[in-house]
């Protein structure tokens, strides 16, 4: 895990990323600085610099993946590998985190719970507010969206996301690549991907008969790359 001091690249200047930085600046006196294709080299972001274009011209820092899409960060995550770039992993606030130690890449955000027992994948957004009560385990490139509640002994299958102020029940399991809506409730197992709304959560498609996953809609395709 990154502790203080040491230089940080988050890639992707997005919501996520600008949340992340400063976050970080808060609890961290090192060096923080942004990777952003879309941005200039040498412009900043919330007084962050833009340091670096593309993933592979990263160096000197550890890396971040700060990209909200679970699929386009798992591929920039992977190419970082690949690239045997230095990557890290993120607990704003260590003292709110009992489970074993997150999964390279992830990030838990101000505010949120990890108990113990609780195993976080590789890549994983534990965002503000969340809370991963005891033995659950988050699959890989998982988000969790802020306030986000998994009671005890759930599992989070790889790439889903859990809304914002969704609750998932005790020893429930979601299913990869599902998207539970905020405020929803999870009191069955997800079998299948797909998107579920509502107290209780119930799968459903979109009205008009186009799928999330594929109709380019970037706030849920991993496959179509905004960075948000
Ligand atoms: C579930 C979700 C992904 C659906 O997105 P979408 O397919 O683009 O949905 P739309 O906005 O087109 O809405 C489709 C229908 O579902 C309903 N709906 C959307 N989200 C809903 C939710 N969370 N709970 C209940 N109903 C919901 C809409 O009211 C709409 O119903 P209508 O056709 O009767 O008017 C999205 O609404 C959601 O909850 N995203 C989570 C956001 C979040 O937590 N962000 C955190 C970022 S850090």
């Amino acid at each position: 895990m990154t502790s203080n001091n040491v230089p940080l690249c988050c890639f992707g200047a997005g919501g996520h990323g600008r949340v992340v930085a400063s976050q970080w600046r808060r609890v961290n006196k090192g060096e923080i600085v942004f990777a952003d294709e879309r941005l200039a080299i040498g412009s900043k972001t919330d007084g962050f610099p833009v340091r670096f274009s593309a993933l592979a011209d990263v160096q000197g820092h550890s890396l971040i993946i700060t990209v909200g899409n679970n699929g386009l960060r798992r591929e920039l995550q992977q190419r970082a590998c690949e690239l045997n770039l230095r990557m890290t992993s993120i607990v704003i606030e260590p003292e709110r985190y009992f489970g074993e130690a997150p999964g390279l890449g992830s990030v838990v955000l101000a505010g949120a719970l990890v108990n113990c027992g609780a195993r976080i994948g590789a890549g994983v957004i534990v965002n503000s507010g969340a809370v991963v009560e005891h033995d659950c385990e988050v699959g890989d490139f998982v988000h969790l969206s802020p306030n986000a509640t998994l009671t005890g002994g759930c599992s989070i299958g790889e790439e889903s996301w859990i809304g914002a102020g969704a609750v998932v029940l005790p020893g429930i399991s979601v299913a990869a690549r599902c998207i539970v809506g905020s405020g929803a409730v999870v009191t069955r197992n997800l079998v299948r991907p797909g998107i579920y709304t509502g107290v209780p959560a119930r799968w459903g498609g979109r009205k008009d008969g186009t799928d999330i996953w594929r109709n380019g809609d970037a706030r849920a395709d991993p496959r179509q790359g905004q960075l948000t």
